[in-house]
């Protein structure tokens, strides 16, 4: 079928957040400052591209702190990590960055504290995922998964008023919010976060998407299959009208008979990915036609983090 008047919404925000750029500048950085190789414990962050092109200037991705040579360097992932993992660091003689999203860094804080007051932590997060496993490593014995809407009949807590819920940064809003609809059916006095735990650009990049889906016949988002921030944008395209979805780590794995009859493709991209990506998909539609870009602005974002304080301490100490 003929297709006229192609053209692409692009998101605005898409692709980088703070705290991705923060952990990649990190690695790039201490790789400058003490050469390769420099460890990194898991995946930076959750993108193919990302991980292969520091691979390639020295860093070396381990699974395990375990894994890293006695008294080495080892960045600890935007993830966030459990504190048997630092306390096993230390006994190993490692000397640490911690590349953690302060946003990640303000969910275990909260963790730590209502543990402290002995409250049920429902924590509502996809069981096995590296934030889910760092955060419920800071208080085991008060914290409870709640991986989806459906698992809540599961839940159960010493006190039904004494409950708070937090959750997963990278989640789909709309899912958490029915989560929490039916925790509350379940236990009316739980007490919500101090502030919300999904964070600023994963709200900010499904927002755009919201806006974007009822107009797009095809939604391309560009990120990794296990970047839950990415994944989560897929879905939430087709849940508002996007008659299609696909997640790409690279414009080469675009199929084209996804384009058959598709009038609108709709681009963004996780909070992990660069922008080069990006743009290599809009060059591949564009080629095909697709070259009447208009961007879809959501909200303007600016936040920036700091350096880690070991690496800042490091380069000033460097002059
Ligand atoms: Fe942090 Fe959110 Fe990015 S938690 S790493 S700002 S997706």
């Amino acid at each position: 079928m003929q297709t006229d008047h192609k053209r692409v919404l692009l998101a605005a925000p898409r692709g980088y957040c703070a705290g991705v750029d923060r952990a990649v500048v990190t690695v790039e950085k201490a790789l400058e400052l003490y050469g390769p190789p420099v460890y990194v414990r898991k995946q930076i962050v959750h993108n193919k591209h990302v991980v292969s092109t520091l691979e390639k200037r020295g860093a070396i991705f381990v699974d395990e702190t375990q894994e890293v040579p006695e008294g080495a360097t080892v960045v600890f992932s935007a993830h966030g990590v459990a504190p048997v993992v630092h306390d096993e660091a230390s006994r190993l003689q490692l000397k640490t960055i911690d590349a953690t999203c302060p946003l990640v860094t303000k969910v275990h804080r909260e963790a730590v504290r209502f543990a402290g007051e002995d409250y049920d932590i429902l924590l509502i997060g996809h069981e096995g995922h590296e934030e889910v496993v760092g955060t419920s490593g800071e208080a085991p014995e008060h914290i409870t998964i709640v991986d989806n809407p459906d698992a809540v009949e599961h839940v159960t807590v010493r006190d039904p008023d004494k409950v708070v819920w937090l959750s997963q940064t990278t989640l789909s809003v709309d899912e958490t919010m029915e989560t929490v609809r039916r925790l509350r059916e379940k236990f009316p006095n739980l007490q919500d976060p101090p502030s919300d735990d999904i964070c600023y650009a994963t709200q900010n990049r499904q927002l755009a998407v919201k806006q974007m889906a009822p107009d797009t016949d095809l939604m391309i988002v560009v990120g990794s299959r296990n970047s839950s921030n990415s994944v989560r944008l897929v879905e939430v395209a087709v849940e508002h009208g996007a008659q299609a979805g696909y997640l790409v780590d690279y414009a080469d794995e675009i199929d084209e008979a996804w384009l058959e009859g598709v009038a609108t493709v709709g681009v963004t991209s996780g909070a992990s990915v660069p922008e080069v990506l990006v743009r290599d998909v809009l060059d591949w539609l564009a080629a095909r036609g697709y070259a009447d870009v208009k961007p879809v602005v959501a909200a303007e974002e600016s936040l920036l983090f700091a350096l880690p304080m070991e690496l800042r301490k490091e380069l000033k100490a460097r002059g």
